[in-house]
Order: structure tokens, then C-alpha cells, then sequence
């Protein structure tokens, strides 16, 4: 594992966004697996700016996104592919159906998460990951206990995650208890990943990870043997 700390919240987003532009100039067919939460907002928002400013084409770029919630379309404020559009894609120049993202209101979740990874496998894979991480070591809504085997599949968010995430609700009740998510298996089978974290709330889960330790309890831990990860942390998540 690489692991860069950052200044502050600012450089991170720039460090972040530097990695991922560098990948899609590399490849402008690239396909990018990319995360909501409040940590990657500044390093979209540094993806907008370069795009604007060096004209960085997302054309012919293909994203999927880790999660969304059970229960909300997309014209929902407080859905994934709502945020994503709102962060991301209506400001750059990437065709909006190779943007992938679970359907939350789907009929059928059985067959819309073996839809998603069909679409993945097609695709040959994600070639760079973005993650965050939650406070109990969740990756995409892989709560503690998941099996690293697991696939895209439906889950019970832990009740610490719908108090982590109800800052973005109107209030604790209208936070969705289940959410579709790539499973860890999936998560893995990116060839590169790149990891943020962000802020003091953060510490415990980065020392955590960075113990060795690799623990279905921990799911970030499994990180630890994927063979290209990269994590960039601000000093706050450093501890300093
Ligand atoms: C959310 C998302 C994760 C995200 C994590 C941390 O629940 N499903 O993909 O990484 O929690 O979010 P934040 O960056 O806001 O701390």
C-alpha cells in the first residue's frame, strides 16, 4: 500500500483529482469506479475545475458507482446518482448512460445486482476504485461482517451509518435502512484503488487499516491484500 498525507482536506481533494485525471489521459477509455460520501465532493469538484480549465474529456469515459440507497430514484435530492449528477457528471462533458449506478427502485433486486455486475464483467472491470471510508471500516455500503467474497448485493446499513449519513437528510427517519452495493469481491477486483481519508472522526479506522491486521469485521482491512492501493490522508486521519 502507498500511502501519501496530505496538508489539509484541499490538497487532498488536488492530490486525488491529479491521480484520476492522469489515469483518464492515459486511457480515455477508461472506466472509473467512483464513491458519494462528504470526502470525494472536493476532488469532483477539482475534476470540474481541470475540466474546464485543460479541457480533460470524459467522452469516452465509463463510471460505476459503489452504492445507492433502496428505495430512492434518482430525481431524489438524497440518491447517489442525484449527487453524482449534482457533483459531477452535469458539469463534465461524460455521455450521462455510461455513467452506472444501482437502480434503488428496482422491482427485482436480485436480478438488478446480477445486472450490475454483468455490466461490470463486460466492461473488463474498474480500472482505478475511488473509496471512502466509513468510521466502522465499511467500503461502498459493506458493513462489518460482509463476506470478502461478497458481490453486488443488498444490504442492512449498520445503525451507525444512518447516523453518520442522516446529515444529509432532513431527518434520522427518512434515512434509507438498505442500500444496493458492489460487494467486497467486486471492490477487489479493480486494478488500481485510491482511497481517501479525511478528518480527525477518521483516525481510529486509518489505524486500524494500517495495523495489518485483515479481519471480515474490518472491511477496509481487506485492502491490505489487494496488490495497487493507494491511500491519500489528510494529517487530521494521520493523527498529527
Ligand atoms: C457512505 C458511503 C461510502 C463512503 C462512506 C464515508 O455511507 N456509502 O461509500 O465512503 O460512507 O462517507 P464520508 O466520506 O461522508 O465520510
Amino acid at each position: 500500500m502507498k500511502i501519501n498525507i496530505l496538508e489539509d482536506y484541499q490538497e487532498l481533494s488536488q492530490a486525488a483529482a491529479t491521480i484520476l485525471i492522469d489515469r483518464v489521459k492515459k486511457n480515455p477509455k477508461s472506466t472509473l469506479g467512483l464513491a458519494t460520501g462528504g470526502t470525494p465532493k472536493g476532488t469532483y469538484q477539482q475534476l470540474i475545475t481541470d475540466h474546464h480549465q485543460n479541457g480533460t474529456s470524459y467522452q469516452h469515459v465509463t463510471t460505476f458507482n459503489l452504492d445507492e440507497y433502496l428505495g430512492l430514484a434518482g430525481e431524489n435530492p438524497n440518491s447517489y446518482r442525484y449527487f453524482m449528477n449534482a457533483q459531477l457528471f452535469h458539469h463534465i462533458d461524460i455521455k450521462i448512460e455510461n455513467t452506472l449506478i444501482p437502480n434503488g427502485v428496482t422491482m427485482n433486486t436480485v436480478e438488478e445486482c446480477q445486472r450490475y455486475e454483468q455490466l461490470l464483467e463486460a466492461k473488463g472491470g474498474v480500472d482505478l476504485q475511488l473509496l471512502g471510508i466509513g468510521s466502522n471500516g465499511h467500503i461502498g455500503f459493506n458493513e462489518p461482517g460482509t463476506s470478502f467474497e461478497s458481490r453486488t448485493h443488498v444490504v442492512d446499513l449498520a445503525s451507525t451509518t444512518i447516523k453518520a449519513n442522516a446529515r444529509f437528510f432532513p431527518s434520522i427517519e427518512e434515512v434509507p435502512k438498505q442500500a444496493i452495493t458492489m460487494g467486497i469481491g467486486t471492490i477487489m477486483k479493480s486494478k488500481e484503488i485510491l482511497l481517501l481519508v479525511s478528518g480527525e472522526q477518521k483516525k481510529a479506522a486509518v489505524q486500524r487499516l494500517l495495523s495489518g491486521e485483515v479481519n471480515e469485521e474490518f472491511p477496509a482491512s481487506i485492502l491490505n491484500q489487494h496488490p495497487n492501493v493507494t491511500i491519500l490522508m489528510d494529517k487530521a486521519a494521520a493523527g498529527q
